[in-house]
């Protein structure tokens, strides 16, 4: 059984029913407006907003690569394999994640200045942490966790500016890694088309009930 999920449905008791109108109108649109992109202020409002995602231990494994340039846009477009709207959006940004704890010897400097681990712990968990994440899985477990709740942050940002996003994983991962010129050690997670709305998303498809999809206790 699917059901239609609507904004009428919110919840008016919400402490945030903004927030959750937004999370329920939400798209994944085509359609963009190609004789408009966006600022460089909203670009840098976006990717702060990205940021602000949770992630483990607060390590912030990810970057984003924003290309905006019409030629570098066509290389990208190619190989989305041929995914035009990215091209009318005017704005991709990938998503990039870590496969190692790189971050860690900042961020638990940070967990122990901010006293909320004392220095021994500090330590004593990035060292976990930096062993955690030495395998291959794990490491692409890390960046693609946690790489994809800061580009869900990303894109809500952009639906509550009015703007369209779309999440993309058909793409070529290697040449995208090589035309962006990616570190080693970290990977392409998600590519979002961002721009201005060319106008109105065919009706959303219906999302599986949630009696189908909510186990009690165990599956
Ligand atoms: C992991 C992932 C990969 C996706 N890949 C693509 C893609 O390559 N191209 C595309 O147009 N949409 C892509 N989408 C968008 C989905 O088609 C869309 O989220 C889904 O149909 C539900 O529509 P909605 O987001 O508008 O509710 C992807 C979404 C996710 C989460």
């Amino acid at each position: 059984m699917s059901e239609q999920i609507t904004v009428q449905d919110v919840a008016h008791d919400a402490e945030f029913p903004e927030l959750i109108e937004g999370i329920r109108s939400r798209r994944s649109g085509h359609n963009y407006d190609p004789d408009e992109d966006i600022s460089d202020e909203t670009l840098e409002e976006l990717i702060r907003d990205a940021a602000i995602a949770p992630s483990s231990y607060n390590l912030q494994p990810w970057e984003f690569v924003a290309v905006q340039d019409d030629e570098r846009l066509d290389e990208v477009v190619d190989i989305a394999y041929g995914q035009e709207h990215i091209r009318d959006a005017g704005t991709a940004i990938l998503v990039v994640g870590h496969t190692n704890a790189k971050t860690a010897d900042r961020v638990f400097e940070e967990w122990a200045e901010a006293g909320r681990m004392d220095e021994e712990t500090a330590q004593q968990t990035k060292a976990q942490t930096a062993e955690m994440y030495e395998g291959d899985a794990m490491g692409r477990d890390y960046a693609i966790r946690n790489a994809s709740l800061a580009a869900q942050n990303l894109m809500l940002s952009a639906h509550a500016r009015g703007l369209t996003a779309t999440p993309m994983i058909g793409f070529d991962q290697e040449r995208i890694a090589e035309f962006l010129d990616l570190p080693d050690d970290e990977i392409p997670v998600m590519l979002l088309a961002v721009g201005p709305s060319g106008g109105d998303e065919p009706e959303r498809l219906p999302r599986r009930s949630v009696d189908e999809i909510l186990h009690r206790e165990t599956y």
